[in-house]
C-alpha cells in the first residue's frame, strides 16, 4: 500500500499575547495571515513528496472568521477544516482533527505544523519527513534549534537515550537555561499518535493537553536541530510579528533582486509578497508597495512613494511622495512628485502627472499632460490635451458626481474650472482663468473671465503707506 501523510496545521489558538481580538493565525505579515503562508508550504510539500497528502486546519477561537478567511483564500482547495471547540492545548486540537475527520488515522505519516510560524519553507517539511521515512524504527521526529534567549518556547530535555520537551512554565531552573528550542513542527507515524494522543494528561501548570508529550524518553524518538532556526522562529508577541515580517521582507527583497530588480537600500523598502516587479526597475529608498501591485521593467520609482493595488507599466517615472492607489499606469508615463492618484485612475502612455496634482475615477488618454496644481475627478482627457497650472473639475454638486469630458489636443489654459457634467471637444481651447459653464465643440475656443479694466495713475488711491509708529 502507498504511504499516504496527513498535514495538520493548528490554528485554533487564541493568541493571548498578542493582546489584540484577531486570532492570531490571521495576524498579517507582509500582506498575508501567517496561517497563509504555512498552508502554502504544505501544498508545496504535498507537491514535491509525491505521496498522496491531505492538509486539515484546525480552528476554534473565532473560527467563523477563520472559515471565511480559508474559503476566501483558498477556494476549491482540498483543505479539511477541523474545529476545536475548547482550547486546552495543542494535543488537544490534534485531537479535533482526529475526530473531525476519522480517515486522518488512516494516513502513515501525520505533519504537525504550527500556524504562528510564517517562515516555515517546504523543504524543512522534507527533511523531516526524509529523517524518518528512512529510519524505520523511529516513530516520530521534531524539528529544534537553538536560540540565546529562548524565552517562550518549549526546551528539548536530551537524555542518554532520547528527549522529551518541557513546557517553559513547568521547567526548572537548569532546563529553562537550555538553548535548545521545540519548534513546535513534528512528523509522526500516525500509529503513534495514535497509542499515545488519548493518553496525554493535562497535569501542568497551564492545565493544558501538550502535544509535546508525544516524545519521551523512553520513545523511538528523534529531535533534528536545525542550524538556522529562523524557519521556525513562532509568533507569540507583536515583537515577534515584527520579527518574522522583517525577515519575510528581506526574503521578498532579495528575491526581487535576483530577478534583476535595483534597490538603492533594500533594507528600507517595505514591499508585500505578493508584489511583483520587472527586471531593470530601480526602486529608491523608503517606499511602500502593497496588495496586487505590478511594476514593469525598467521603472524608476523615488522615495518616499506609496503604491497600493496598482498596476505600472514599464518604463514609467514615479517621482518623490507619490501616493497611488487602484491605478494603471502607462508605459512611459512620469508621476510626481507629490501626486495623488485615487482609485480607478488611468494614465496613459507618456502622459505626465506633475507636482500636487490629485486625480481620481479619471482616464487620461496617451501623451495627456496636467503638469501642475489640479484636481481632476470623473473626468477623460483625451490624447495629447494639455491641461494647465490649477485646474479643477467640479464634478460635485453637494449631492451627485458629474462627469467633464475632454477630447484630444485640447489645450486648457491655467486656472480653469469646469463645471460638471461638462464636454470639450477635440482640438478647442479654452482660456486662462475661466469658469467654464457650457460645453464647447471641437475646434471651439471658449473665454469665461470678467473684463479687465486698467485706469492709469489711480493706483495711488489704493496703495496704503504704513503708519509711522
Ligand atoms: C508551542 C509548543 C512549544 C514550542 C512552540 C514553538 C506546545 C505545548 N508547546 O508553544 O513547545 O516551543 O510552540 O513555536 O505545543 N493551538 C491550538 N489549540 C490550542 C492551543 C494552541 O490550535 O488549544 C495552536 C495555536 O493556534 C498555534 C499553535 O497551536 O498555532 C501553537 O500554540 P501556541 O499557543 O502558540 O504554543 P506555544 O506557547 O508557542
Ligand atoms: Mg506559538
Amino acid at each position: 500500500m502507498t504511504d499516504t501523510i496527513g498535514v495538520v496545521i493548528l490554528a485554533a489558538g487564541k493568541g493571548t499575547r498578542m493582546k489584540v481580538p484577531t486570532p492570531k493565525a490571521l495576524m498579517p505579515a507582509l500582506g498575508k495571515s501567517l496561517l497563509d503562508y504555512v498552508i502554502e508550504e504544505s501544498f508545496s510539500f504535498a507537491k514535491s513528496v509525491k505521496l498522496p497528502c491531505e492538509i486539515g486546519v484546525v480552528v476554534g477561537h473565532l473560527k467563523e472568521e477563520l472559515i471565511s478567511h480559508l474559503a476566501d483564500k483558498f477556494p476549491n482547495s482540498p483543505l479539511k477544516t477541523a474545529i476545536q471547540r475548547e482550547q486546552n492545548g495543542t494535543a488537544d486540537a490534534l485531537k479535533a482533527c482526529f475526530s473531525d475527520h476519522p480517515h486522518f488515522w488512516n494516513h502513515t505519516y501525520t505533519l504537525v505544523a504550527c500556524a504562528d510560524t510564517p517562515l516555515i519553507r517546504a523543504t524543512d517539511f522534507e527533511k523531516l519527513f526524509t529523517t524518518l521515512k528512512n529510519n524505520s524504527q523511529l516513530v516520530g521526529v521534531a524539528a529544534s534549534f537553538h536560540l540565546e534567549n529562548p524565552t517562550g518556547y518549549g526546551r528539548m530535555v536530551r537524555a542518554a537515550n532520547g528527549f522529551h520537551i518541557v513546557e517553559e512554565k513547568d521547567a526548572t531552573e537548569v532546563e529553562r537555561k537550555m538553548t535548545e528550542v521545540n519548534s513546535g513542527f513534528y512528523i509522526l507515524k500516525t500509529s503513534h499518535v495514535k497509542d499515545v494522543l488519548g493518553k496525554i494528561s493535562n497535569k501542568n501548570k497551564s492545565g493544558e493537553f501538550y502535544l509535546t508529550d508525544l516524545f519521551q524518553d523512553s520513545f523511538n524518538v528523534e529531535a533534528i536541530c536545525f542550524e538556522d532556526g529562523t524557519p521556525f522562529l513562532g509568533v507569540n508577541t507583536m515583537e515577534q510579528l515584527a520579527e518574522v515580517s522583517k525577515e519575510l521582507r528581506a526574503r521578498h527583497t532579495q528575491k526581487l533582486m535576483v530577478s534583476g530588480v535595483r534597490f538603492l537600500n533594500p533594507e528600507s523598502t517595505y514591499i508585500e509578497s505578493s508584489v511583483e516587479i520587472g527586471v531593470g526597475s530601480v526602486i529608491y529608498p523608503n517606499v511602500t508597495f502593497l496588495g496586487n501591485t505590478k511594476i514593469g521593467e525598467n521603472t524608476v520609482i523615488e522615495s518616499g512613494t506609496f503604491i497600493k493595488d496598482s498596476t505600472i507599466a514599464n518604463e514609467v517615472q514615479i517621482l518623490a511622495n507619490s501616493y497611488i492607489e487602484e491605478s494603471i499606469i502607462g508605459t512611459g508615463a512620469s508621476v510626481g512628485p507629490m501626486a495623488r492618484l485615487r482609485p480607478g485612475t488611468e494614465i496613459g502612455t507618456k502622459a505626465k502627472i506633475g507636482n500636487f496634482v490629485e486625480i481620481k475615477k479619471s482616464k487620461l488618454a496617451a501623451g495627456a499632460k496636467v503638469s501642475h496644481l489640479s484636481y481632476v475627478g470623473d473626468a477623460e482627457i483625451g490624447e495629447n490635451s494639455n491641461i494647465g497650472c490649477g485646474f479643477i473639475t467640479c464634478n460635485y454638486d453637494g449631492a451627485n458626481k458629474h462627469k467633464t469630458k475632454i477630447g484630444s489636443n485640447t489645450f486648457v489654459g491655467s486656472d480653469v474650472q469646469m463645471i460638471a457634467p461638462i464636454e470639450i471637444g477635440d482640438n478647442a481651447f479654452i482660456g486662462a482663468g475661466s469658469t467654464i459653464t457650457k460645453s464647447v465643440p471641437s475646434e471651439g475656443f471658449a473665454i469665461a473671465r470678467s473684463q479687465q479694466v486698467t485706469k492709469e495713475g489711480m493706483a495711488k488711491k489704493f496703495l496704503k503707506t504704513k503708519k509711522s509708529e
